[in-house]
């Protein structure tokens, strides 16, 4: 039997970059399918978020607004710990495979060929296929084009990110609109802090002095309640572009997709994990349903129910974005309209829970 999968395995994504958000839904179909409960041991629950513009921060306050709380507890974690309970449930996992075609989808004689790490060439034969294979998917090509629309926006700006061996700067995440632009304050842990800011998608992160880019992040804080930003050494710095698309529909034949393949969100609304966790729970259910009574009812839905949930996703995470971002090119119109967004989002008991609502992952999972 292999070791047990550890963070510094090759099988497992050196992506630490991910957000590490998790709604409650996503919290419990992680413990509630056996997963683990490692997100409640190792992962920090949050009971509201920071947003901060005019110098200001207005709390949004999770549990009074609507009961709920997130997890913060990055992807590679959650990576893990879905790879451990394969292993430990006997799942047959290929690792660095390449050179993958997936093949008549529409018949019923489907199927994949890859050629495997150590040179093999295998073909799998499938009832049904999932592509769970992310925002480069290869099972996505598989849907011909006069069958599939790609909706997608592109967005002016980009995160510069970081990683610093600081402690916390606040206890909650703070997600700020500036002047300058925005910035996301966020954790790993007691000694590891993620922070990002919004820059030109063609920055080159490593022309950035350490003292450099600990200014523009404080800059962007500043106000006048004197918060100040523990620094530490950068131990990371990278730009990370983002866009909003959607794949529809998400099934064409035995093909399902899920998650990143079928759809990416902008992270501001950290709603990205979340949204592949709930394709996963819609499809599980329907695959359930057809194995064990025959009906394909629910797979004959399942585009349009993963769907429902993914523009409401896009939406929020389109919101969240444009809310607090600023375009290079904006007018004073335009600064001075989102400020005013901001404050009746946050000034009124229901413009909170809205956002309270949709980020914590709302009432239907
Ligand atoms: C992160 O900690 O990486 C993070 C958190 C919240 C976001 C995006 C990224 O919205």
């Amino acid at each position: 039997m292999r070791a047990p999968l550890e963070e510094s395995d090759d099988r497992i994504p050196h992506d630490r970059h991910r957000a590490g958000i998790l709604e409650h839904g996503s919290v419990k179909l992680l413990t509630d399918s056996g997963v683990n409960g490692r997100v409640l041991s190792e992962g920090h629950r949050h009971d509201g978020i920071d947003l901060r513009f005019d110098g200001r921060s207005h709390r949004i306050d999770f549990q009074d607004l609507v009961g709920e709380s997130v997890w913060l507890y990055p992807q590679n974690e959650v990576f893990v710990d879905l790879a451990a309970a394969r292993e430990r449930d006997g799942g047959d996992v290929r690792y660095g495979v390449r050179d993958t075609e997936v093949l008549d989808v529409t018949t019923d004689t489907s199927k994949i060929r890859v050629t495997e790490a150590d040179g093999t060439e295998i073909e799998i034969h499938c009832r049904i296929l999932v592509g769970a294979d992310g925002s480069q998917s290869i099972c996505r090509k598989a849907i011909p084009a006069d069958v599939r629309t790609d909706h997608f926006i592109e967005y002016p700006f980009a995160w510069f990110g970081i990683l610093t061996e600081a402690p916390p700067s606040a206890p909650e995440l703070i997600y700020a609109r500036s002047e300058y632009g925005f910035a996301l304050i966020s954790q790993r842990s007691e000694t590891v802090q993620r922070m990002y800011f919004q820059c030109d998608p063609a920055e080159d992160a490593s022309s950035w002095s350490e003292e450099r880019i600990w200014d523009e992040l404080q800059r962007r804080v500043d106000g006048l309640d004197g918060l100040e930003l523990k620094r530490g050494r950068i131990f990371e710095q990278m730009v990370l572009p983002f866009r909003s698309y959607v794949c529809e529909p998400m099934r064409h034949g035995n093909l399902f997709l899920a998650g990143d393949a079928g759809h990416t969100v902008p992270p501001t609304g950290a709603k990205g994990l979340n949204l592949a966790l709930a394709d996963v729970r819609v499809l599980f259910r329907a695959l359930d349903s057809f194995f064990s009574t025959g009906s394909g009812a629910l797979l004959d839905a399942y585009s349009d129910t993963a769907l429902q949930r993914v523009w409401k996703a896009q939406n929020f995470s389109y919101w969240m974005t444009s809310m607090l971002h600023t375009r290079s090119d904006a007018t004073s119109f335009e600064r001075r309209r989102a400020l005013g967004e901001l404050a009746a989002v946050t000034g009124s008991r229901y413009g909170r829970q809205y956002l309270a609502e949709a980020y914590t992952g709302g009432p239907d999972n």
